[in-house]
């Protein structure tokens, strides 16, 4: 009997081993993808090491120059001739046909390496609060007419492993294209198609415009660093064929061809992201209330399924929502009207605001107060209730909000 129990023992223990290895593997491809969003990438020819090659275009030198403190917001300020102060406002290029700039591209990129000439810098004037950027000293002459400009903020990604995770159908069945319930909000799913064919529902940018932190991180080692990656091959990043100097100068990719930033590097950087969590909320009952009979959670959902069972406080329908002319880009992309937005997450707001990051698309509010002046739109009821309540109670669907 004693024999048997113990020999039992053992061998549920050895069973266990390849469970343990797995997680401790996933718990060091975390540690590992922490250490790549934080690492400085340089320049192809000053490097010896494999996966470099930073540029020739970029906008900084690390994920977390732009998603600082953790995986943050980005700084938004500006400075007194309407300069960014850091590096967390971006410049980029729209247009209604889809189509890169012919000559900037998809952005406009305010670092070049030495000996290819600089794309331009962002410049900002603020007209009653609102933002509208520019481009300084741009380098290569004017955009095409065709071409428009949109400041974008970087938010910051925590949670962001639980959003890809939401059920496609309890999104799905969130959407009302037709007001269907006259209750003023529609919202839609972005669909993005696939090369191959089927699609797949945008979670991810400030208009939805990826599907996965994968496509996320590969668009974002193209624009923000210049980094090629199996999704994104190009070596020279986002430079343009009419950016000769941009096309010929070095870059990191190898003879034989291989990307300079390979999946597993993409893979455990997603890793790090998706294990980095929400803070908790829902302590304050009252702000809840509030922040429900306002309307504010028809499309800040508080709670949506999971794929795999449970559910998740991100605050977000994942859905696109007309907010209005005062939140409009100058022009639309396919699939995504100017005035349209995808809900933006609340679920770790207390941290950004926290470190004075400014909200909303191009960081325009100061705080939750003035985020919800600039709700219009599908929206516009949403704000009126919001006007009406009384001093007390509106402090106390700020707090709440501020708390998340
Ligand atoms: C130059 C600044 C900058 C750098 C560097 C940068 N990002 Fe971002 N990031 C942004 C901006 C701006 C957005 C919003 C883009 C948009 O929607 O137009 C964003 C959005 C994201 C999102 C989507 C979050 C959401 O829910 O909308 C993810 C994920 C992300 N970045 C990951 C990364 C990773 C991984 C890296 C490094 C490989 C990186 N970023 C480097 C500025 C930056
Ligand atoms: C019709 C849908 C809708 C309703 C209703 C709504 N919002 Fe929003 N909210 C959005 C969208 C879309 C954005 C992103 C807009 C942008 O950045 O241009 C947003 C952005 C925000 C932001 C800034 C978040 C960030 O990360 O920068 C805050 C704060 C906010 N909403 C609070 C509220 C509050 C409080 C209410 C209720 C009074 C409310 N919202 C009602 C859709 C909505």
């Amino acid at each position: 009997m004693t024999l048997v129990a113990v020999a039992g023992g053992v061998l549920s223990g050895l069973a266990l081993l390849p469970a343990l290895a797995h997680a401790e593997e996933a718990g060091l491809d975390r540690a590992i993808g922490k250490a790549l969003f934080e690492r400085p990438w340089v320049p192809a020819p000053s490097s010896t090491r494999a996966n470099d090659g930073l540029g020739p275009l970029f906008d900084a030198r690390s994920c977390s120059a732009c998603h600082p403190a953790g995986a943050g917001r980005g700084a938004t300020a500006l400075d007194a001739a309407g300069r960014p102060e850091g590096l967390g406002l971006v410049l980029s290029l729209i247009r209604e046909d889809g189509a890169a700039d012919p000559v900037y591209g998809r952005r406009m990129e305010t670092m070049t390496l030495p000996g290819v000439p600089a794309e331009g810098e962002i410049a900002v004037a603020v007209e009653q609060g609102r933002r509208v950027p520019r481009i300084e000293n741009a380098g290569y002459g004017p955009l095409d007419p065709a071409t428009f400009i949109s400041l974008r903020a970087a938010p910051q990604l925590r949670g962001r492993g639980l959003l890809e995770q939401v059920d496609d159908a309890a999104i799905l069945a969130l959407e009302d294209p037709d007001d269907r319930d006259g209750d003023g909000v529609r919202g839609r799913a972005r669909r993005l198609d696939h090369a191959e064919g089927g699609s797949a529902i945008g979670r991810f940018g400030w208009k939805a415009s990826h599907a996965t932190l994968a496509s996320q991180a590969a668009e974002a080692f193209s624009l923000d660093l210049g980094l090629s990656t199996p999704e994104r091959p190009e070596p020279w990043g986002d430079c343009s064929e009419a950016q000769t100097a941009c096309r010929n100068a070095p870059h990191g990719r190898d003879a034989e061809g291989e990307p300079e930033i390979g999946d597993a590097i993409v893979r455990r950087i997603v890793a790090y992201l998706a294990a980095l969590k929400v803070p908790e909320s829902g302590a304050d009952r009252r702000g809840a209330r509030l922040f429900a009979s306002t309307g504010c959670a028809t499309c800040h959902r508080p709670e949506l399924p999971l794929r795999d069972g449970g559910t998740v406080a991100l605050f977000t329908d994942v859905l696109l929502h007309d907010m209005g002319d005062g939140l409009a880009d100058p022009a639309g992309v396919p699939g995504a009207a100017a005035g349209e937005w995808r809900t933006a997450p609340l679920a770790g707001l207390s941290r950004g605001l926290a470190r004075g990051a400014g909200l909303l698309h191009d960081g325009r509010a100061a705080d939750v107060a003035q985020a919800v002046r600039w709700h219009g739109g599908e929206a516009t009821r949403a704000r009126a209730r919001f006007d009406a309540l009384d001093m007390r109670e509106r402090r106390a669907l700020l707090d709440y909000v501020s708390s998340l």
